[in-house]
């Protein structure tokens, strides 16, 4: 069906002829159809990305999961680790606040936990997988304060889950807290790509030297391979001034690291986490999940092309 077809065969009621929203459903079909044949580039070995920006709200934990499901749901294996006391992504991911006795992330860093005994399946995409975080994560730097490698345990643990694994994990994502502590730390050891997400808001490029700043540190110190390959800038509003600001100061900031593809605001995408689940599944067909089906393969194609 051609979208002119579908456009008289959903709004059939409605003479929605030239008006601005019709030219927004033209976009968002034709965006539609695009996805529906895309592939997604399977990387030549697993990419660890670290989702982190010490500022909160800016959309880490909305793009983590919907970013992981998006990959799934184009036929990859994929893992999320939440390293947020907040366990926001195990929510969206379908695990409920602090689960009884399952392990978790905590478990992880505090106990020692194998990775393997804390990892479930995600119930809509069966090769999406999530490592859950309760808010006793929150206390781990206090139990760790005085231990030796404290730093390298979510290392340790991935490479070794990561080692075991039958068929090969494609895609890794670490979902932060808004902080720079432990959890943080252990993550951007872990990884070797950090995904910077940034709020298309007037105070969006605060903090980002410092983030800079804590990446040099990291890898001087810790993990020389680490540096920043993606930047996402999200909840976009594409009838302001101001969303178009933020967007060519980031790619003055970060350059070609940018991603071409922005989130919109999208109420969806705040609605699917109440249902626990990703926007991918709750309503595949809004605009906050096409836009993250096509950043995922904007992602996906870059990865391959830099590997
Ligand atoms: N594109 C979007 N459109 C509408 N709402 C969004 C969008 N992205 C995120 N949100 C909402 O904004 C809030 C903050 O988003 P999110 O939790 O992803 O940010 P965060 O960076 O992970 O926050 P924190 O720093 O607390 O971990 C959430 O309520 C989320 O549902
Ligand atoms: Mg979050």
């Amino acid at each position: 069906m051609s979208i002119e077809e579908r456009m008289k065969s959903e709004f059939s009621n409605f003479d929605l002829s030239g008006s601005p929203i019709a030219q927004e459903l033209r976009e968002d079909f034709a965006q539609e159809e695009v996805l529906k044949t895309a592939i997604y580039p399977r990387p030549k070995n697993t990419r660890i990305l670290s989702v982190t920006n010490q500022k909160g709200g800016v959309g880490k934990t909305t793009t983590t999961v919907n970013l992981a499901a998006a990959l799934a749901k184009g036929g990859l294996k994929v893992l999320v680790i939440d390293m947020d006391p907040q366990g926001n992504a195990s929510t969206a991911l379908g695990i409920p606040h602090g689960e009884a006795r399952h392990p978790s992330t905590f478990d992880l860093i505090v106990n020692k936990t194998p990775l393997e005994l804390v990892v479930k399946q995600n119930s809509f995409f069966p090769s999406l997988y999530v490592a859950p975080s309760t808010i006793e994560l929150a206390s781990a730097d206090l139990a760790l304060s005085n231990d030796e490698g404290k730093e390298y345990i979510l290392k340790n643990a991935l490479e070794k889950y990561l080692d075991q694994q039958p068929e090969r994990y494609d895609y890794v994502f670490i979902d932060c807290p808004p902080s720079m502590g432990l959890q943080v730390v252990n993550s951007l050891i872990a990884a070797n790509e950090i995904l910077v997400t940034v709020q298309a808001e007037f105070y969006a490029l605060e903090g980002l030297a410092l983030l800079n700043d804590t990446v040099n540190t990291i890898r001087f110190r810790f993990n020389h391979e680490i540096s920043i390959t993606a930047v996402l800038v999200t909840m976009y509003d594409k009838r302001t001034g101001l969303s178009r600001d933020v967007y060519e100061e980031v790619k003055n900031f970060f350059g070609k690291d940018t991603l071409g593809t922005v989130i919109p605001r999208n109420v969806h995408l705040a609605e699917a986490p109440s249902n626990m689940q990703t926007v991918i599944s709750y309503d595949p067909r809004s605009a906050g999940a096409l836009a993250y089906r096509e950043a995922a393969l904007e992602l996906a194609k870059r990865g391959v092309r830099n590997g």
